[in-house]
């Protein structure tokens, strides 16, 4: 088994070749003049793990050309980050189901696919290939142990994410609530957590994606007024689209944390070894 990745993908495509023992192979990425991308592979093996998150259309494309270029492996894909996950359903007429059609494009020429903490699970049917979805909860959780914080309260920005924020609170036996939105007036909210107020405390506000930031920044904001010590913000998908992670600290944010599922200068923990445990199944 040898692991290739997309280039937006090197970083944590080396590390899951290191947590398998095995080898990563390297990869030329260019362009043709007419902009159109090139990718030429060193030697395959004849199973494969080709890592690849789909932050933008060039890894998309980039990652269906390896799966190609790879062609005659048993090709095990891993897709840390999903873009186009989040359009999952047609929202009004005329849309398509986005992440049907990338699932669907993706799944030819592979035997498996491994996903991270993916936006639902039930974009998992879309594969034609068997999918399955790890989430780093308890990674994050290992990684604010090693922030020694006193005696955090872990936050899920809303209901939905209440899960992900027990599980993450599950991994140091912190206290963990979900912020409650409460409408004052036409263009005023209020966000303060459900039952455990935030005097006084260190909060880590957890969510499966930071994309422009908006949810969290406003959180901070009113907990830091609430008079929460001081905010953290911890998510797996680092996107921090149009500005975000200045906006996040203009906000009081005092660290940003993501994992390497896209690679950032804030990847402070990485999801190589979790991905290594599904690929041993
Ligand atoms: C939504 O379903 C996700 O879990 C995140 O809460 C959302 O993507 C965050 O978006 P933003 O950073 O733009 O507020």
């Amino acid at each position: 088994m040898k692991v290739i990745g997309t280039e937006a993908s090197q970083i944590l495509a080396s590390r899951i070749a290191d947590a398998l023992k095995t080898a990563v192979v390297d990869v030329r990425f260019s362009r043709f003049p007419d902009g159109e991308l090139y990718v030429c592979s060193g030697t395959p093996d004849d199973e494969m793990v080709i890592v690849g998150s789909i932050v933008d259309s060039d890894s998309l494309v980039q990652l269906l050309l390896l799966v190609d270029a790879c062609e005659g492996a048993r090709n095990r894909l891993v897709i840390p980050y999903m873009g186009y996950a989040r359009q999952d359903k047609r929202f009004k007429p005329g849309e398509p189901i986005s992440a049907r059609a990338i699932a669907l494009a993706i799944s030819r020429g592979s035997t498996t696919c491994t996903t991270v903490n993916i936006h639902d699970k039930k974009v998992l049917s879309y594969f034609s290939i068997p999918a399955i979805d790890v989430s780093l909860a308890t990674d994050i959780g290992n990684h604010i142990r090693t922030m020694e914080l006193d005696n955090p309260l872990i936050l899920a920005p809303d209901d939905g994410a209440a899960a992900f924020a027990l599980a993450v609170a599950t991994a140091g036996r912190w206290d963990c609530d979900h912020l409650d939105k409460t409408r004052i007036s036409g263009d005023e909210v209020r966000m303060a957590p459900k039952s455990l107020p935030a005097g006084g405390r260190q909060v880590v506000i957890v969510d499966d994606i930071i994309s422009t930031g908006g949810t969290i920044a406003t959180a901070s904001a009113m907990l830091r007024k609430q008079g929460a010590h001081e905010v953290y913000a911890a998510c797996v998908h680092g996107i921090f689209t149009n500005g975000a992670y200045a906006r996040l600290k203009v906000a009081g944010i005092k660290e940003v944390i993501c994992s390497d599922t896209i690679e950032r200068g804030c990847s402070q923990y990485s999801a190589a070894s979790r991905i290594m445990e599904t690929l041993k199944q």
